[in-house]
């Protein structure tokens, strides 16, 4: 655990088959086929850095909504491979699938399963979010996944009490567990993404370098600006990130131009390339540091992290004091 570093750093999968790397080591092996666990390890070291200097306190997980209404924009992508990447930094951190299209389910290899609890029976009060944690090949990601039934979600919801809060409410139970919380939204500015929106602490919006990027970014700004009018005061920007960046075209460097002009510091530095691992790695149930950690879509994911991650101190993520249960060690079978 890094929040009981420096010292030792565990295998960040369950099963210890790849990464178990003493962190004494990990800077002679540079070049060793883990380049992307290596900048994970530096993410860690950094943060055991911080944690010695600030005394950390408990303090509840941020909740980090990725949404954006446009379809096919990288929303699922970044939600796995951030998540995925929190975790390889040995951050608990929970993915929730909010979208009935449950790409971000399938994504980490969970197969359908209507009988499976899942964000459908957290939305409409019939589980509570204990008993849909499940646990992936991460040790320190959890998944709440969802089920198309949650497209009736938004429907059987339109009359409920408190309908806005319904994850809010559910997630309240669990959210000191994880230092990050990530919420998959689908492309629509719908009950799901307003639940997503108002449970969240921040927006993370990714957007596609193209020269449609900033078509209907107006309609999600005026969205979160009413949240954060009546729903949810605290709503922030996490920030705007490029996904399937190819910055070798004119075209991607003028759009990043434009996207610096209009969100000036939310822009964030680290861009996601367009990498065919990253499309490939949901075919096998995994995020792209499983399955390819060298991949360049692997790394800038684990930028991304970082970059969050400094967004916020030791003490703001709830790191856990020494003797602390840690939510890696709840119960397994949750
Ligand atoms: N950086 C990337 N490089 C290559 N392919 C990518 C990248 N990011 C996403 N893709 C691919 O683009 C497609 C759309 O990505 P994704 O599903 O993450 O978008 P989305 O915004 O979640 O879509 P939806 O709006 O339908 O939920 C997928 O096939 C995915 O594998
Ligand atoms: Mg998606």
């Amino acid at each position: 655990m890094w929040n009981t570093c420096p010292g030792l750093f565990k295998s960040v999968f369950r099963d210890n088959q790849v990464f178990h790397v003493e962190h004494e080591t990990h800077f002679a092996q540079k070049s060793e086929p883990l380049t992307g666990m290596c900048i994970a390890f530096e993410v860690r070291i950094a943060l055991c850095c911080e944690w010695l200097w600030n005394p950390p306190t408990i303090k509840m997980g941020r909740v980090i909504a990725v949404a954006n209404q446009k379809g096919g924009v990288g929303k699922t992508t970044t939600a796995i491979n951030l998540a995925a990447s929190f975790a390889a930094a040995e951050v608990n951190t929970l993915l929730i699938d909010c979208d009935p299209q449950s790409n971000a389910s399938s994504g980490l290899g969970f197969v359908k399963d209507p009988e499976r609890v899942s964000t459908y029976h957290l939305l409409m009060g019939a589980a509570e979010a204990d008993e849909a944690l499940q646990t992936t090949e991460l040790e320190q990601l959890w998944l709440i996944p969802s089920h198309k039934n949650l497209i009736g979600a938004n429907l059987e919801l339109v009359e409920a009490e408190r309908r806005e809060f319904r994850l809010r409410d559910a997630l309240a139970a669990v959210r000191e567990r994880f230092q990050f919380v990530v919420l998959d939204c689908p492309p629509a500015l719908d009950l799901l993404t307003l639940n997503a929106l108002v449970a969240a602490d921040t927006v993370l919006i990714p957007m596609q370098g193209e020269y449609f990027a900033l078509e209907g970014i107006s309609e999600l700004l005026d969205t979160i600006e009413r949240i954060r009018a009546g729903l949810n005061p605290e709503l922030a920007i996490e920030g705007v990130v490029l996904t399937m960046f190819d910055d070798r075209t004119n075209l991607a460097q003028q759009v990043m131009g434009e996207l610096k002009k209009f969100f000036g510091e939310k822009l964030c530095a680290t861009c996601v390339p367009r990498n065919i691992r990253l499309a490939e790695a949901p075919s096998h149930g995994k995020a792209a540091l499983v399955y390819d950690p060298r991949s360049k879509g692997a790394e800038s994911y684990i930028r991304l992290a970082k970059e969050i991650i400094g967004h916020y101190g030791p003490a703001e993520l709830g790191v856990q004091a020494p003797g602390e249960q840690p939510a890696a060690e709840m119960d397994k079978s949750a």
